[in-house]
């Protein structure tokens, strides 16, 4: 048996159809079913659904055998134990740095100011922020961070960015691009080796899918 651990939403969508590529079909919808195991038309596999941030843990952990995430989630939960081999190509955004519209950027880092930042991804702000010699107060939050510099919590937010949309919406503009962001596949070390077999041919068929769909 090999398991899968994907999360609800558009990392569960997109992986479907590279399942389908790997002749693998998901035998329930997880937008119906209340079911957290969901079953395949192949006997040896099954799909753990999990929250998108604990995708890494179940397989470090041997929780799962592989899983899909995001790689924003990859490095702010470190990635130790985990073989990463393949781009999957899907979910792709960028991490980006916002603020509202009417505050100056550029001269508060110009003049050396201290930054509020609030954001789920501590590590990637930290680390952007440090490279750049600006100093920062990092205000961990879970989600709607773009809320932060509404209320005045934050003065800018690191968060996804995908359309631009939901930057649009809340009146808050991108004033840096810190790195682009698609999903990949990571697989438990010891499974890869103990259900090479099982685990090899599934890789090829991705690689194929994901070539294919590079292809104009
Ligand atoms: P959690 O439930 O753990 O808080 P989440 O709500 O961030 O996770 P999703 O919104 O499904 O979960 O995001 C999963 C992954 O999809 C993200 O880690 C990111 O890599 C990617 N992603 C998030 N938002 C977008 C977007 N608007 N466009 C494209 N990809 C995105
Ligand atoms: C993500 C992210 C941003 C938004 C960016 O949220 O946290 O808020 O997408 O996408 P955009 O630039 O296209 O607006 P969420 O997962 O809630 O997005 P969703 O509404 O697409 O599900």
């Amino acid at each position: 048996m090999i398991t899968l651990a994907l999360s609800k939403g558009r990392i569960f969508d997109e992986t479907l159809p590279l399942l389908k590529a790997a002749g693998i079909e998901v035998l329930e919808n997880p937008d119906t079913s209340r079911k957290l195991i969901l079953t395949t038309n192949q006997p040896g596999v099954r799909v753990l659904l999990v929250r998108a941030t604990d995708v890494p843990t179940y397989v470090e952990h041997g929780g799962a055998d592989l899983g899909v995430t995001g790689k924003d989630t990859l490095i702010e939960h470190g990635g130790q134990g985990l073989y990463q081999p393949l781009d999957l190509q899907i979910a792709q955004c960028r991490v980006s740095v916002a603020v509202r519209a009417d505050f100056d950027y550029a001269s508060a880092i110009r003049q050396g100011s201290r930054l509020k930042v609030a954001t789920k991804y501590t590590a990637i702000a930290r680390e952007f922020f440090a490279s750049k010699g600006v100093h920062v107060d990092l205000i961990k939050l879970y989600g709607s961070m773009e809320l932060a510099p509404l209320t005045g919590l934050a003065d800018a937010i690191v968060d996804l960015v995908s359309t631009g949309n939901t930057l649009k919406a809340n009146h808050l503009i991108e004033v840096e691009r810190i790195m682009d962001i698609s999903s990949r596949l990571v697989v438990n070390q010891a499974a890869l080796k103990l259900k090479r077999a099982a685990i090899r041919p599934l890789l090829d068929a991705f690689s194929r899918a994901i070539a294919a769909s590079e292809t104009p």
